[in-house]
């Protein structure tokens, strides 16, 4: 395993002890229904700059209206990063800082002015009314068919929607540091990689970042004219979620250049079996970590694997060979959606369960025939189950907050 998944367990290890440690008090009998505790994203990792081929974003917001809070509030903490880091390292970068007025247009803006209210905006259940949002979003989330149910695609397709969105987002923000001219491309001379990953020890991380090199910038230049566009700086920045085959051929040369440990351009078998396998393993099957039983079978299932993508047969795989698997290597944001969608299901039953063990009222279960669809009655019935990133509920907020561990 490289650093890079041992950087993973530490996060999750940190964030489930941080859980732990914040999660609350059961022996307290509570004062029943809904008692919202605001949990507004305040931290917000700006690694997408160091790694972007590694990097993910935080899952997105069910609710684009909570997301735009959460981002707005993400920009000023960003702006704010951006003036310290470009203060300290040269004074007269002042005149390039990004403007800050993202304002969103899609939807009309709540009543909150700061983002201090939008905290009490959020906590208000008068203002913030959770069933007139999920009556608002729903109708714009069962659109394939327009049946009356959300189902798991469509859930999955609004969920990926909101990632696209936020993504952008935060791409648009980071172009308008380096569009210097404003004429809305960035060249390879504009661009620069922000003075915290150019300070950054390269080889703190196991290898050396290629990132801002120049072949990455070229594949990312779809038409090769040399600049890129938003969309294909949105690429730039999120190479695993690109359509662009050159950029996807990239991501591969950079996956073989990170794996190759003898540095012979080339990945061995050894070289696969202890870094790529156990990623594709991963996204096969997340759940898998019992490693020691089955050491001898892993490794034949690994050898076959190999045997397959190594289509010239020369005992090494190609950048080219490594194409097959490379989204298991990279997930794209459908990866993460088809999750973030299974586990608002799973909550939903999970809620079911409860209600009909606690009461025993059949018709009051959502989705009891668990067959991925939902009706609107059933989100409205769970409605927290969608904004577990903002709420919790006091019961049951064990469950709750598992959602964060998926990234
Ligand atoms: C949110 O609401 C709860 C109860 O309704 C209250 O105890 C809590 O202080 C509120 N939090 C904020 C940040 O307003
Ligand atoms: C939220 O809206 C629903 C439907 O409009 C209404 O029945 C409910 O009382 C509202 N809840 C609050 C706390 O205002
Ligand atoms: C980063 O890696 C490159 C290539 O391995 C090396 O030449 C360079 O000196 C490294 N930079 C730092 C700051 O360590
Ligand atoms: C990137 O493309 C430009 C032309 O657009 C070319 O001059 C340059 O050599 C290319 N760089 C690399 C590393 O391929
Ligand atoms: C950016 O350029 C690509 C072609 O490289 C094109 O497909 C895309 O539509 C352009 N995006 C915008 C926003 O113009």
């Amino acid at each position: 395993m490289g650093k890079h998944n041992l950087l993973i367990y530490t996060t999750i290890a940190l964030v489930l002890l941080f859980l732990v440690s914040r999660s609350p008090n059961k022996s307290q009998p509570q004062e029943t229904h809904h008692r919202r505790r605001l949990k507004i994203r305040s931290h917000f990792p700006f690694s997408p700059p160091s790694d972007p081929h590694h990097h993910h974003d935080p899952p997105p917001a069910f609710d684009p209206l909570v997301a735009d809070i959460e981002l707005a509030r993400e920009d000023r903490q960003w702006e704010h990063l951006y003036y310290q880091t470009h203060h300290d390292s040269d004074s007269d970068s002042a005149s390039e800082s990004p403007d800050s007025s993202p304002e969103p247009d899609h939807e009309s803006r709540p009543e909150w002015e700061d983002f201090a209210d939008a905290e009490d905006f959020l906590n208000d259940s008068e203002r913030f009314n959770v069933t007139n949002r999920l009556m608002l979003l729903f109708p714009r989330i069962d659109v394939d068919p327009t049946d009356g149910l959300a189902s798991k695609s469509e859930l999955t397709q609004w969920s990926l929607q909101q990632s696209r969105r936020e993504a952008m987002h935060r791409s648009q923000r980071e172009m308008k540091t380096h569009d210097k001219d404003g004429d809305g491309f960035v060249t390879f001379a504009e661009y620069e990689a922000p003075s915290w990953v150019r300070s950054a020890d390269n080889t703190s991380f196991g290898y050396d970042f290629g990132w801002w090199k120049e072949d990455h910038f070229n594949a990312s230049d779809a038409d090769g004219d040399g600049r890129l566009n938003i969309t294909e700086f949105n690429d730039f920045l999120h190479p695993a979620d690109t359509s662009n085959p050159k950029l996807i051929l990239w991501l591969c040369k950079e996956e073989i250049r990170e794996r190759d440990r003898d540095k012979d351009g080339k990945v061995n078998f050894e070289e696969f079996f202890h870094g790529i396998y156990d990623l594709i393993r991963n996204y096969v099957e997340p759940h898998d970590t019992d490693e020691h039983e089955s050491d001898d079978s892993n490794e034949a299932s690994a050898k076959m694997l190999f045997v397959l993508l190594d289509k010239d047969g020369d005992g090494y795989l190609s950048d080219v060979e490594l194409l097959p698997v490379i989204e298991k290597l990279h997930p794209p944001e459908h990866y993460y959606a088809i999750q973030q969608t299974n586990h608002i299901l799973h909550q939903i039953h999970t809620n079911a369960d409860a209600f009909e063990a606690d009461i025993t009222s059949p018709d009051g279960s959502a989705d009891g025939d668990k067959d991925g669809r939902l009706s609107l009655a059933e989100m409205i019935e769970s409605p927290y189950v969608f904004y577990t990133g903002v709420f919790s509920e006091d019961e049951d907020s064990g469950d709750y907050v598992v959602h964060d561990e998926f990234r």
